[in-house]
């Protein structure tokens, strides 16, 4: 069992971006309504040409370009890291962040990243999910938020969102339809893992009744 460390009460996010950024305008749409009480501290993005850091910049958001091409991932993790915390970001969340973390990135913020993938893990990790799942010839996908482990779209899983698959639909489709949910898991998700109030036990996001 392990209970999370509370987390503190600037409630910060610091949110990774490579590119359209829907996820991350979806999230600053929630803070800004009221729907989730959090704050978002840094934007970052790996690629300068990623249309989500217009998107930021017209929030008026802190946003930092750090270019990965033809960097080490050590090397750029390192400074991404040094940025999260200068911005003093209690929460990491990668939104359409095309970059594996190293094992020494992930470490630097025990159960406080978090991912979002277009499918039902564990089914379909990795690129186009929602085309393998289409293709495959499933009935239902989804998507999913986990926290980020050492492994591809593996780590414990905090929401799942279904999305039936429908007779008309074609992969481009059932994307937009599952995009819809991302936009509404994430911040569940995220709002989950700062009020602390869950437990994991092996690999099962449990919340704590009370
Ligand atoms: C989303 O489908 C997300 O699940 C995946 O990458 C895509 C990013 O989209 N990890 P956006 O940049 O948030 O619009």
């Amino acid at each position: 069992m392990n209970a999370p460390q509370p987390i503190s009460s600037s409630r910060n996010l610091g949110i990774l971006i490579s590119g359209r950024g829907s996820n991350f305008v979806a999230i600053a749409d929630n803070i800004s309504a009221g729907r989730l009480h959090a704050r978002i501290s840094i934007v970052i993005s790996n690629r300068s040409d990623a249309p989500g850091i217009e998107a930021a910049r017209q929030r008026g958001l802190n946003v930092v370009v750090i270019p990965s091409k033809g960097r080490t991932r050590e090397d750029h993790d390192r400074e991404v890291v040094s940025a999260l915390k200068e911005a003093r970001a209690d929460v990491v969340v990668l939104a359409g962040y095309m970059r594996l973390l190293s094992p020494w990135f992930i470490q630097q913020f025990p159960h406080r990243i978090l991912n979002i993938h277009p499918s039902l893990l564990p089914s379909f990790p990795g690129l186009d999910a929602q085309k393998q799942a289409f293709d495959y010839g499933v009935k239902v996908s989804g998507c999913t938020v986990h926290f980020v482990d050492e492994h591809l779209d593996h780590g414990a899983i905090v929401v799942q969102r279904t999305v039936p698959v429908l007779p008309d639909d074609d992969d481009h489709s059932l994307a937009d339809r599952i995009l819809q949910q991302e936009h509404q898991a994430y911040s569940e998700a995220i709002r989950i893992v700062l009020d602390g109030n869950y437990e994991i036990i092996g690999r099962r996001v449990v919340a704590k009744t009370h």
